[in-house]
């Protein structure tokens, strides 16, 4: 589970990044002053200098990671330009990978790089920041940051110039600009400030969309999508909270080239439903039949924890490869539950779309597994294994096995490459140890048996289907030292398991 969840992760933050990765690359001269705009902090005097701030901004970067290094001058700039703004606006770096750092790390609950933090007031308010990566939009979004989170719309030239029609955009309406309605909405603004853009009315009228007589405090939500706009009227923090969260996810995200399809296509992959995707051609002769089949079965199970999304092949590469997909098996139907099996359909026809997915919530369906096509000579010393042989192989087999858990990519797997080879030229000529290795990248591993928090990950399972981590230094003494010490002969098993069943152990 924690394998799959952080898997998956990863393929979000590749999404994302495709998208975003356009807009950084079109900029990069670094600003070419001598001084250091950006403060260096450290666990020694990090929580003194925020205390000292009422608006900071921290990145928390490791030096080997490359989004950082491309983010460096851009923060470097936009630093330099905030320097002389008013109210000032500081920015700050930690190397969150140092040894001593972590602790502040732990503290802010960072999970990849660059992550970008604002704190506010001393840092009693901590906020994600979620804006660009170029200098000139960490600038326009920072001075929006430390801003009104609302701005008042008085005159038809505010509602024209607030009011983005491509996005979310949320309006309260008051009798007057008091009391405690309004307060709640302005507590809200502040808080969601990074994900909406807020407004505040005493004229319905200048609205674009809805009623335009409102005699009691309202917020109403203005949205690009479905409904185009709603109405709420409670206005107890936590539940206005809820609704604009729930009433901004469209009811089909889509996942295209678009720039401005971004947010909701972060919202949906963080979101801890399970979720649909349909990948297809976006130029498809039957592109609009698809969409609204599609649409329709997305209004019927909205309500059962399943969240929906609409992927133009051109944009759901990078979908297409987590799933072990081909462009030639679309339109593509898949669904990840949100204990992260998959189901698939390939070359779903637009009157599939229905009774498949009905059959998904009915719990009919039967989960695929990713797998290479299983070798056909298998015959170096460390033997192959894909998720269609793992049973035979590794998991029913009555021999001592060290997997190696690998990704063709991975840097530290090309060393250990050749030490495994001489440790299974060494157990060559005995029949019960056997030296495998798996490509975590290629193949679904069952996350119940093994964990992958990273490449490689080596597992040592016993001839009686004891499984452990292999820990120890990667040298060939070491390993075979490791190997000795866990294997079970065959006859000594069997008397094992007749006369005691260790209970706690990872017995399979
Ligand atoms: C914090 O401490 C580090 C290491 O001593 C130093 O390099 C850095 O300049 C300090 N930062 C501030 C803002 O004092
Ligand atoms: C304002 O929010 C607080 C906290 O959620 C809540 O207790 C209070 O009832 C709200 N006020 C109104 C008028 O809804
Ligand atoms: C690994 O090697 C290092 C130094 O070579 C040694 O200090 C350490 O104890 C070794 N660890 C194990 C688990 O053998």
């Amino acid at each position: 589970m924690a394998s799959s969840s952080r898997v998956y992760t990863l393929f979000f933050f590749f999404c994302v990044f495709a998208i975003s990765s356009s807009i950084v690359a079109s900029t990069s001269s670094a600003a070419a002053d001598d001084k250091e705009h950006v403060l260096t902090l450290d666990h020694s005097n990090f929580s003194e200098t925020i205390s000292k701030h009422k608006f900071i901004v921290v990145e928390f970067y490791a030096p080997w990671c490359g989004h950082c290094k491309s983010l460096a001058p851009e923060y470097e700039k936009a630093a330099s330009v905030l320097s002389s703004h008013d109210p000032p606006v500081s920015l700050a770096k930690v190397d969150a990978n140092a040894e001593e750092n972590k602790g502040l790390a732990e503290q802010f609950g960072i999970q990849g790089f660059p992550t970008i933090k604002i704190l506010k007031n001393g840092g009693e308010v901590v906020q994600d920041y979620k804006g660009p990566r170029e200098a000139d939009g960490i600038v326009e979004y920072l001075k929006k940051q430390v801003g009104p989170a609302s701005f008042e719309i008085a005159t038809p030239e505010d509602a024209s110039k607030l009011i983005d029609e491509k996005k979310v955009f949320v309006v309260g309406i008051f009798p007057t600009l008091s009391g405690e309605e309004y307060t709640n909405f302005t507590i809200l603004a502040d808080k969601l400030r990074s994900d909406y853009e807020f407004g505040h009315t005493t004229n319905a009228k200048l609205l674009p969309r809805g009623e335009s007589t409102v005699t009691a405090p309202t917020v109403r939500l203005l949205k690009p999508f479905d409904e185009l706009f709603v109405d709420f009227q409670k206005f107890d923090v936590e539940t206005l909270e809820k609704f604009i969260e729930d009433s901004s996810i469209p009811l089909v995200t889509l996942f295209d080239q678009s720039p401005a399809n971004q947010p909701f296509l972060v919202k949906y992959f963080e979101s801890p439903n399970a979720k649909a995707m349909l990948f297809l051609d976006f130029g498809h002769e039957k592109i609009d039949s698809y969409k609204a089949q599609y649409t329709d079965v997305a209004g019927v199970y909205k309500g059962d924890g399943l969240n929906f999304l609409l992927g133009d092949l051109k944009a759901s590469q990078a979908a297409l490869q987590y799933f072990g997909l081909t462009e030639d098996q679309s339109p593509v139907l898949v669904v990840q539950s949100n204990t992260g099996l998959k189901f698939i359909n390939s070359n779903v026809e637009v009157d599939q779309l229905a009774p498949w997915l009905k059959d998904y919530v009915d719990g009919k369906l039967k989960p695929f597994i990713k797998s290479e096509p299983i070798p056909e000579t298998n015959d170096e010393p460390v033997k192959v294994v894909v998720a269609n042989s793992l049973k035979d192989m590794v998991l029913e087999s009555k021999k001592n096995i060290l997997l190696e858990i690998y990704a063709p990519w991975c840097g530290h797997c090309k060393k250990l490459a050749p030490i495994l080879e001489e440790v299974a030229v060494s157990f060559e000529n005995d029949a019960s140890v056997m030296i495998a290795k798996f490509d975590g990248s290629n193949n679904d591993i069952p996350s119940d048996t093994f964990e992958v928090q990273g490449y490689p990950t080596l597992y040592f399972r016993s001839s009686s289907g004891k499984v452990v981590p292999y820990e120890g230094n990667r040298t060939k003494e070491d390993i075979i030292e490791f190997i000795q010490k866990n294997r079970e002969d065959e006859t000594l098993t069997s008397t094992t398991a007749a006369t005691s069943t260790e209970p706690g152990k990872d017995e399979l």
